[in-house]
């Protein structure tokens, strides 16, 4: 069955690189706001009786980004497409994984529920918590891939004397697999979380920092508070340079400046989201799977 890569507003770029690696065609879905700021989409190329590949990070604008993805789902199939595929490379609304307060909305699940319109989903690691498997909230297939490989690599080759460091105690599962392929020291920090902008990590080995080239690692960055306090943690027990590295970089309110004034020497991410810290390609992961 021919194959159609279909970028549409997050991951042109991203989709782009896919259909390179699988030699398969490329098209951009045509996405505009009417006046009102409702979403106006159109294929521009034949849709029929291909399986068609979206692909659309779910950042920046999350919700716009859930609709115009759930739209070009279900206007593909109604096209006579024959299979959809979502990769979504960074799935947004996961971290509301439970009804932490009386009343509040349980996100995952309802995200879930709409996407699997698609036939099939591809993501990259997702932030799986209290749910352990994305079977447990998707009705599709859904795949979830890991960038652990590509980090390891990617800091293997660009740092020495590297202590990789997890800033809380759920980073330890892929910070330690990280470093073990990385062949680094692993450390792992404790956090407490007051509310989404007020953490406070601790370190309590400080003397396995002193004089290593420090690589924070989380699975996400998003208002930046875990990295800076991270930062600062390992900056006041002397680390000789720190360098954080995520694989979705999300950077809301300004995080990236507010991290490199902390004392990270730099900050990188994987192109799951697409910014100027997104410099780890994660295309060839995708495209291994179609
Ligand atoms: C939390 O469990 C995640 O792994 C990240 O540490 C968290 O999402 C980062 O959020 P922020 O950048 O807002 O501190």
């Amino acid at each position: 069955m021919k194959k159609l890569i279909v970028g549409c507003s997050n991951s042109k770029e991203l989709a782009k690189s896919i259909a390179r690696h699988i030699k398969k065609d490329y098209t951009k879905l045509l996405a505009r706001d009417f006046p009102d700021g409702e979403l106006y989409l159109k294929y521009q190329s034949n849709i029929a009786k291909k399986e068609i590949i979206l692909v659309q990070s779910m950042h920046p604008q999350p919700n716009k980004a859930m609709m115009e993805a759930i739209f070009a789902v279900k206007t593909a199939k109604e096209l006579g497409a024959v299979k959809v595929t979502l990769v979504a490379p960074y799935l947004a609304y996961m971290r509301q994984d439970k009804r932490f307060h009386r009343g509040e909305c349980k996100s995952n699940s309802i995200m879930a529920e709409l996407l699997s319109c698609a036939d099939q989903l591809i993501t990259i690691d997702p932030h799986l918590h209290r749910v352990h498997k994305l079977s447990e909230i998707f009705k599709i297939p859904a795949k979830t891939l890991t960038a652990n490989h590509i980090l390891a690599q990617f800091i293997g080759k660009k740092y020495k004397n590297v202590l990789v460091i997890g800033p809380d105690e759920e980073s330890y599962q892929w910070a330690a697999g990280i470093a073990k392929e990385a062949c680094a020291e692993v450390l792992v920090l404790h956090k407490k979380r007051y509310s989404s902008r007020k953490v406070k990590v601790f370190l309590r080995e400080p003397e396995k920092v002193k004089g290593k080239n420090v690589v924070l690692i989380d699975d996400i960055i998003s208002s930046g508070h875990t990295m800076i306090e991270a930062v600062k943690e390992c900056k006041k027990a002397k680390a000789s340079s720190i360098h954080c590295i995520c694989v979705h970089g999300i950077y809301s309110e300004n995080a990236l400046p507010k991290i490199l004034k902390a004392g990270a020497k730099e900050v990188i991410s994987t192109n799951t989201i697409q910014n100027k810290a997104s410099k780890i390609d994660v295309s060839k992961l995708i495209a291994d799977n179609f």
